[in-house]
């Protein structure tokens, strides 16, 4: 009987997400069926994530778990993929002898044969990097669903000095206009209606033609007008390439999300230098002043790392006064963690532990009291919300998101069905979540322009 199960899970970023829709769409056609129970599985991948230390040691922590999956069957593949694959490369086989396979990002078209090689009794490996890998013509695997996410580049080129990323994914490159708006179209007659463009770094996203160059902007343009009850968000955005031109295209067309995810790291400009991030933390400012008048409305959120080396006292102060000043909707929050082989892994990791610990907590505080009060803001105002299912904590209640990227509860209404679009009013707020009373729906057809979603 031929073995074709195949389980999968995913740790880390939405490209890994992505990604594994990708590999799916890769492994179905070759006549794999995609199981959701690794008891049934012939072949299990781990689609995996380096950028920090503790992201690995639970991926070491799941191979150990699934070892006893060999012991019953001893046939089973199990391979590992994604940046950790790239990184660890032949040491991962060495180190754990259960993983048959590891394939890095770039080499997903040729897994079938290195999952033959592995039923063959061998040990896979595919690790090299691409430069003109996009997957271009590959139909991802995905289930109906209203929320999508499609990779529209791939690598990058930034070299910050903490990250693993480049070494992992390698240098950019872009996907053709054509093939992301034809994705878009397909994923429009299905009925997706929230669509994030991934990449590592967006705005360096180019389509070149021998007489015309397309940029993020244009490409955001051309996504928008493809349905417009369609939401596009996009992520994530490097500060120091956040054109114009991308802020006014946003604010002229409705169904472009007034949500920019935009981190800004550090507060400190010789922390910034260190971390070779080429902005300042003035240039940052305005241009968050900029978009918020181009934008009125626009929400925010970043990624901030804390304890950086040599981050001092009052490098860690700064941090806190830009959040302060910025008034971020959400943050993701960090602790450094030397990666090796990059430039920072030659530094010295010299904020302890616990000195690290204590600015997290305290960056996360901060956070947490913005968001609160950001939201309180927001109680008797009207939001219109995509209503995704019900709400996780209870049946009795309805859950939705605004454009800006926050979750609001409503009570059920036999009225109200997934994939609506609502008006809602906010009458209770907490950090993370908004309350709200249904007022009416609303419709918006393909072609109209002059409703925002
Ligand atoms: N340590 C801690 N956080 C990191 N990030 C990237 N590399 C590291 C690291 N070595 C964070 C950055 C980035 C986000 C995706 O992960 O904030 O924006
Ligand atoms: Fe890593 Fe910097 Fe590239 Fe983001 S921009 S993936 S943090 S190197």
């Amino acid at each position: 009987m031929r073995k074709n199960n195949v389980y999968i899970e995913t740790y880390g970023c939405q490209m890994n997400v992505a990604d594994t829709e990708i590999v799916l769409g890769i492994l179905k056609k070759q006549g794999y069926e995609v199981t959701d129970k690794p008891e049934n599985a012939d072949v299990i991948l781990l689609n995996t994530c380096s950028i920090r230390e503790n992201a690995e040691q639970r991926i070491y922590g799941r191979i150990g778990n699934l070892k006893t999956l060999k012991y019953k069957n001893p046939g089973l593949v199990l391979g590992v993929l994604g940046c950790m694959a790239e990184r660890l490369k032949k040491d991962l086989i060495d180190e754990k002898k259960v993983v048959d396979i590891v394939v890095g990002p770039d080499e997903y078209r040729s897994l079938p044969e290195y999952i033959d090689i592995a039923f063959n009794g061998d040990k896979g490996i595919g690790v090299k990097l691409s430069r003109t890998e996009t997957y271009d013509d590959i139909e991802p695997h995905r289930e109906d669903g209203l929320s999508a996410w499609i990779s529209v580049m791939r690598g990058c080129d930034k070299f910050c000095t903490f990250c693993v990323v480049p070494y992992t994914r390698g240098r950019e490159r872009s996907r053709s206009l054509q093939s992301i708006i034809t994705e878009l179209e397909n994923l429009s007659l299905r009925g997706f209606k929230d669509v994030t463009l991934l990449g590592q770094n967006v705005n360096s996203y180019r389509d070149e033609h021998p007489d015309n160059e397309v940029d993020f902007a244009d490409l955001l343009a051309a996504a928008a007008q493809v349905d417009r009850s369609m939401r596009i968000r996009f992520t994530t955005s490097h500060p120091q390439d956040l054109s114009d031109k991308l802020l006014y295209t946003i604010a002229e067309h409705p169904n472009l999300c007034n949500y920019i995810h935009l981190p800004v790291q550090s507060g400190s400009n010789r922390i910034l230098e260190l971390m070779n991030r080429t902005y300042t933390v003035e240039h940052y400012l305005n241009l968050i002043e900029k978009a918020r008048k181009i934008i009125p409305g626009v929400s925010f959120s970043t990624d901030i790392i804390s304890g950086f080396p040599t981050e001092t006292w009052e490098d860690h102060l700064a941090t806190i006064e830009v959040m302060k000043q910025v008034r971020y909707d959400g943050a993701y929050m960090f602790k450094y963690s030397p990666r090796e082989g990059t430039k920072a892994f030659k530094m010295f990791d010299d904020v302890p532990e616990e000195v690290k610990s204590k600015r997290l907590q305290e960056i996360i505080d901060v956070q947490h009291q913005i968001s609160f009060e950001k939201n309180q803001e927001l109680i008797g105002t009207n939001e219109i919300i995509l209503v995704e299912g019900l709400s996780k904590k209870s049946n009795n209640f309805i859950a939705g998101r605004t454009d800006t990227n926050k979750v609001v509860i409503v009570p059920v209404d036999e009225k109200i069905k997934i994939g609506d679009y609502v008006k809602v009013k906010i009458n209770k707020a907490t950090s993370g979540t908004l309350f709200g009373d249904y007022i009416s729906h609303i419709e918006i057809a393909k072609e109209d322009v002059t409703v925002s979603v």
